[in-house]
């Protein structure tokens, strides 16, 4: 795009709330613990409800809270149509979404296709049954390979490590055949084929749908179909290697896109009824994010998370060419991508950013603080990871506190994801900081780092300056310019270091991406800056926001 041309994406109408939605992502384990045994809970997030409406969110997605042995957390699902005890019941669930609609919050469900638990019912039966049973069609089972089939049917590798096989002792006490999961051994892999898994799935929707859920994140939403499990890869180790999806024959298949098809039918008939669409997002990363806009036509899905900014270091020529071809080619899609800079799985944003240059923790918030508020001017929906709002940094844990599958899974090589998954710090100075009650039986899940102390809602919400003061501002504005913010943008290319742009009529923007003070690209006091500077400057690593009377 050329300096001055104007680019944006197609005006949103009430029924797409999605579009230029701020949704909060709660990982559930960690957002507030009601009955003190150290783990999130639903009433927990239902006391946090307030919090959050406080803040300015437009809806959550709740991280998995279905029955599930919590091998990877949740992602391994034992029953789709429950609530796991440790987070509460169906009741807590019902009344959680009827606060949150109470509020004006929307409700997004973590749906786990891909894969379930190993002590999902169906997965048992086929177990108990033995090889020749009808129900090890609901999954992949392969004999092994060699003498007495004892080496795996394949070399794929897993993107969590070691391989994709897993070997299963058979009902008459015998080692017998194999099943195939793209994760952990203890999440096996659907398979998407037999008709039966696509029905089943397309209730499990409904049933969230009739319980008044708003949408659904999906997981892994580039897999579920795979090509021949038999045949044996060049690259056995390429997911391994890449921690993200690398091998063409388990993603990215295009059976999946039938899939969605019908699942955006699902959903449309719901909206139908009252008018407010429910959202269908699909986590779609690695190579498969190259084809995302596949995903996102109008019969598919609404939205898909971009990570490409949440890859990118603290470097303005990235961040200008990711914005500028993400709104270029978003004209060409009937779905969004969704900006996204955090994540239960990596590294806290105010880290990454001190990490990336080797800088200060100060110069990591900064810089954050200044991400945060350059994505939350531009159009289209921002996903906000629990925490991101406070600034929080990634915990340093010990290897002993350490509950992420990766670490086990590849001997400690990889320490996993557990450090920007510490539970919430609420108040006072010392753990479990408000996030569990008084009374407490049992410490947080995962151990809370002092510094932590520094980080707290309650002292951020009286601190006029602090990260949450500065988000609860922008998402307060950014709502206030509703409509007048239509997704039109210009590039002012004036000051070197600074990526700045200007919504016609409504919000100028820009980030100083250097770390000496910059130019302002137009003259008066901004509303709202990340870090204050003289009137006509940029202080370093930050972001100003200048919004037009009318
Ligand atoms: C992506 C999820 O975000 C991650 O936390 C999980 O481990 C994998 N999918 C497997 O479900």
């Amino acid at each position: 795009m050329l300096h001055g041309e104007t680019v944006g994406l197609a005006r949103r109408n009430d029924a797409e709330w999605w579009r230029e939605a701020v949704i909060y992502q709660v990982y559930l384990r960690s957002f507030c613990d009601a009955d003190g045994d150290g783990i999130g809970d639903l009433p927990g997030l239902r006391a946090g409800l307030r919090y959050l409406g406080e803040l300015g969110v437009d809806a959550i997605w709740l991280s998995p809270c279905f029955p599930s042995p919590q091998r990877d957390h949740g992602y391994d699902v034992a029953d789709y149509t429950s609530i796991d005890a440790t987070y509460g019941t169906l009741d807590d669930f019902d009344a959680l979404v009827g606060e949150a609609h109470a509020l004006e919050i929307k409700v997004v469900l973590d749906l786990v296709p891909n894969h379930c638990s190993m002590e999902h019912p169906l997965f048992q039966q086929a177990l108990a049954e033995g090889p020749a049973g009808p129900t090890r069609e609901l999954f992949h089972f392969a004999e092994g390979r060699g003498p007495g089939g004892g080496r795996p049917p394949s070399n794929w590798r897993s993107i969590f490590g070691g391989s994709v096989w897993e070997r299963v002792i058979e009902p008459d006490g015998e080692p017998g055949q194999w099943y195939f999961h793209l994760f952990t051994a203890a999440q096996p892999d659907w398979n998407w084929t037999n008709p039966r898994v696509r029905a089943m799935f397309a209730d499990v929707l409904r049933f969230w749908l009739d319980r008044g859920v708003d949408g659904f994140r999906i997981d892994a939403a580039g897999a579920l179909f795979k090509g021949d499990l038999l045949c044996d890869l060049e690259d056995p180790g390429v997911d391994e290697r890449a921690h993200v999806p690398a091998n063409p024959l388990a993603w990215g298949r295009p059976e999946v896109h039938d899939v969605y098809r019908s699942w955006r039918r699902i959903c449309d008939d719901y909206a139908r009824e009252d008018g407010s669409d429910r959202l269908l997002v699909g986590e779609i990363s690695g190579f498969v994010a190259r084809d995302v806009r596949t995903f996102l036509r109008a019969d598919e899905l609404h939205e898909a998370f971009l990570f490409e900014l949440l890859e990118a270091p603290w470097n303005r020529e990235r961040f200008r060419v990711i914005i500028e071809r993400e709104l270029r080619d978003g004209l060409a899609s009937a779905g969004s991508l969704a900006w996204t800079l955090g994540s239960h799985d990596c590294v806290r944003l105010a880290t990454r950013y001190g990490i990336d240059a080797n800088e200060t923790a100060e110069v990591g918030v900064a810089r954050a603080r200044a991400a945060s508020l350059l994505v939350l001017a531009l159009p289209g929906p921002v996903f906000l990871y629990q925490g991101d709002e406070l600034g929080l940094p990634e915990a340093e844990l010990p290897d002993s506190a350490l509950t992420d599958p990766i670490f086990e899974h590849t001997g400690g090589e990889r320490r996993g994801r557990d450090g920007c998954r510490v539970p919430l710090p609420w108040s006072g100075d010392a753990a479990p900081f408000g996030f569990s009650p008084p009374t407490h039986a049992r410490p947080p899940w995962l151990p809370q780092p002092e510094l932590f102390a520094a980080h707290t809602v309650e002292r951020q919400r009286s601190d006029h300056a602090s990260t949450w003061q500065l988000h609860r501002r922008a998402l307060a504005m950014r709502r206030s310019l509703g409509a007048r913010r239509d997704g039109r943008l210009r590039w002012l290319d004036v000051v070197p270091d600074v990526l700045a742009f200007r919504h016609e009529e409504t919000l100028t923007c820009a980030t100083n991406f250097a770390s000496e003070p910059r130019r302002a690209p137009r003259p008066g006091t901004p509303q709202l800056t990340t870090a204050s500077a003289p009137t006509g400057w940029l202080a370093p690593h930050s972001t100003a926001w200048w919004i037009e009377e009318v």
